[in-house]
């Protein structure tokens, strides 16, 4: 077992953690945070994209062990400091940018990522970057309109599929 030490949504937390523990199962099964998913065993699906050290991160592809001493953030950090949604949430609800859900948490994570870097991407920017990121069910059309929204910009000429 190795110690390890990291602050997740800006809480210190220790744990013993085998040296094999990927940082998703830490998050999951130990922090109980099961906001963050498992879609694949390939590390292509993006369901599991958290925040280390404020770096978009696949969690099926670390190991909690690699986390030690880094800042995690994850869905659960994600809302305003009221509860309410925070500006991307909100875009993802008001542009239907979901269907089953599954695929959001990932979504919402490397959306805040790409619009910290990238505060007013184009639609063709949104879908390259997107490309770590897979959704069964929408089609991706709401997703990019709800990021486009999200990043303040006009989608009234996105159509909505
Ligand atoms: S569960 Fe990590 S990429 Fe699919
Ligand atoms: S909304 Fe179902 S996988 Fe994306």
């Amino acid at each position: 077992m190795t110690k390890v030490s990291m602050t997740i949504n800006g809480a210190p937390v220790s744990a013993d953690v085998d040296g094999q523990t990927l940082l998703v199962e830490f998050l999951r099964e130990d922090q109980r945070l099961t906001g963050t998913h498992v879609g694949c065993d390939t590390s292509q699906c993006g369901a599991c994209v958290v925040h280390v050290d404020g770096k978009p991160v696949k969690s099926c592809t670390m190991f909690a062990a690699e986390a030690d001493g880094s800042e995690v953030a994850t869905i659960e950090g994600q809302a305003n400091a009221d509860g309410s949604l925070n500006v991307i949430q909100q875009a993802f609800q008001d542009h239907h940018g979901l269907q089953c859900g599954f695929c959001t948490p990932g979504m919402v994570m490397s959306t805040a990522a790409l619009l910290k870097d990238n505060p007013k991407p184009t639609v063709s920017e949104v879908r390259e970057y997107l490309e770590g990121n897979i959704c069964r069910c929408t089609g991706y059309h709401n997703i990019v309109k709800a990021i486009m929204a999200a990043s303040g910009q006009d989608v009234s000429a996105i159509a909505a599929e």
